[in-house]
């Protein structure tokens, strides 16, 4: 599916697994990716790009696992123009072909500036390498989406004629990346309508745009491509990728459906999936949305001043242009409390997308029942936290916290002793003296594993208001030169950190996945340089 028959319909190409991954400090394991993925496919997203299957055999395996279990989307892999990254995305993407589909993401430069100090290369190679490199994914798949990189700062009349090769080859979305951020919309709807005029053939494929954020006009620059004919967005969940981001999701679906009386336009997102993906991709990635975030800041909806409150109350039009039922903000309902059962339990999951049965929906009792115990009130975000947590548990292939203690006292430093089951099902205990009760714990961690690690962030966010609330924790940390990144939930804040350390730590030295299929793929991802 590349073309749609309904002309004012517009594709979403999720890229939050490709181009999102890339944000610094964000490792997610492939159970990770894949309920990510799901997610993206309640959602109703078109096309999910779930990875670069050359960078690393985790990346290949995840691709794989999500072509392989997710329905509905087209599953697409990127690749630059080599042989061996196009064979590597088929490998991961092919066993999609029965489902919503396949498809290969191939990318090449085509600004002077990349052309001649990255790639260090001619106009001439480009030309080659982008009709090498569509004719070779065109003898395993029809669905191709080729991409000159930096496209906004090229000359437009050589991208015109590498666009038209690409078509020639049987490129059947051609995707328009503003790489850098550096466009503007009006000038973007030029770009574009110059474009239309020097390859007329565009009119018989898919047009996309893919808009950095690094001037804050990634929605406005991919709204213009759509006014300007693009019938694909590419956009990521919460705006998260590569330095300032990427278009965010959730800004330009609800754009189209808020507007849509004056754009014509529409999409097949769900849009009362909306708040709960933006949630899931923020726990798994350790991304904070910012309050004030369009759409899913827990502000976005929120009205202060007491003019703007007495308006709303009277009429929710007064100071609402959405409402936020419509991105599934009102889904903090009281669902449960201590004496709830199993039943009952596995029925709210079930509302929130979780089908918990067997052993995984014990722990979940038992993990419900211990903060049934301690707060009043189990509402769906909480669960939605904890089933989260629990998902992340059971994902985490490295170490596991046991128990901790911490001696803590205005007196004298805090004393922490912790026991951690290691990757071997070893118990490892540590103990260690610190500045507060979190530092001991964590080093605490370290002294028991024997890795030594530098903590690069740490944050505390309260899954709901109360003072009950469900403490939520993130950690980003550096162990053995990698970069790792873990989540906590617990009613006891201390708990939770020490759960986020372990598997922050435990992401940063897992082995990275099996390898890939191909070994001139394997060879190829070592003088890899990521878009
Ligand atoms: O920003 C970019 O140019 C990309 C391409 C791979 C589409 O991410
Ligand atoms: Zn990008």
């Amino acid at each position: 599916m590349t073309t749609p028959d309904d002309p004012d319909r517009v594709l979403i190409f999720d890229t939050t697994l490709r181009d999102g991954e890339q944000s610094p400090g964000i490792s997610l394991n492939t159970q990770e990716k894949l309920e990510i993925a799901q997610q993206l496919a309640r959602l109703g997203v078109d096309v999910i790009e779930a990875g670069f299957p050359i960078t690393s055999p985790g990346d290949f395996e995840a691709v794989q696992a999500i072509a392989r279990a997710v329905e509905g989307p087209v599953i697409a892999g990127l690749a630059r123009t080599h042989q061996g990254d196009i064979d590597a995305a088929w490998n991961a993407v092919k066993d999609a072909a029965g489902a919503g589909g396949a498809r290969i993401h191939t990318f090449i430069s085509t600004s002077d500036i990349h052309i001649r100090h990255q790639l260090q290369t001619t106009r001439e190679d480009v030309k080659g390498q982008a009709r090498a490199a569509v004719a070779h994914a065109k003898q395993y798949l029809d669905d191709i989406e080729f991409s000159p990189m930096d496209a906004t700062r090229a000359d437009v009349e050589f991208t015109a004629e590498v666009l038209q090769i690409a078509i020639d080859e049987g490129a059947t979305t051609i995707n328009i990346p503003d790489t850098v951020g550096y466009t503007m919309p009006h000038e973007f709807t030029a770009y574009l309508g110059r474009l239309y005029e020097l390859v007329p053939d565009l009119r018989k494929v898919t047009l996309s745009v893919h808009c950095h954020d690094d001037l804050g006009l990634a929605v406005a620059n991919s709204f213009a491509g759509l006014l300007a004919g693009a019938r694909q967005v590419e956009c990521a969940i919460n705006g998260i990728g590569e330095r300032a981001g990427n278009a965010s999701l959730e800004e330009v679906v609800m754009l189209l459906a808020t507007r849509q009386a004056d754009i014509g336009l529409h999409t097949g997102v769900v849009t009362k999936e909306i708040a709960r993906t933006s949630r899931l991709v923020s726990r798994l990635t350790g991304y904070a949305v910012q309050p004030n975030k369009a759409i899913v800041g827990r502000n976005a909806f929120a009205h202060e001043s007491g003019i703007h409150q007495d308006g709303v109350l009277k009429e929710r039009t007064t100071y609402e242009i959405m409402d936020a039922t419509s991105v599934g903000l009102e889904a903090n309902s009281i669902v449960l409390g201590k004496h709830s059962g199993r039943h009952a339990l596995a029925q709210a999951l079930a509302g929130l997308g979780y089908e918990v049965s067997g052993q995984a929906l014990n722990v979940a009792f038992k993990r419900f029942k211990e903060i049934a115990d301690r707060k009043k009130q189990v509402t769906a975000m909480d669960l939605e936290a904890l089933a989260t947590d629990e998902l992340r548990e059971a994902a985490s292939a490295g170490y596991a916290l046991e128990w901790f203690e911490v001696e803590d006292s205005s007196r004298r430093p805090p004393h922490a002793r912790v026991s951690v089951r290691g990757p071997d099902g070893d118990e490892l205990t540590g103990s260690f003296t610190g500045d507060g009760p979190i530092d001991a714990i964590f080093h605490a961690i370290s002294a028991a594993t024997g890795i030594e690690v530098r903590l690069r962030e740490f944050r505390i966010d309260a899954v709901t208001g109360g003072q009950d609330a469900l403490g939520e924790t993130s950690v980003v940390l550096e162990a053995d030169g990698a970069v790792g990144s873990g989540q906590g939930v617990s009613t006891d804040i201390l708990e939770a950190a020490a759960r986020a350390y372990v598997r922050a730590l435990s992401n940063a030295v897992r082995p990275r996945g099996v390898a890939a299929e191909d070994s001139t793929a394997r060879a190829a991802s070592a003088s890899l340089s990521a878009p």
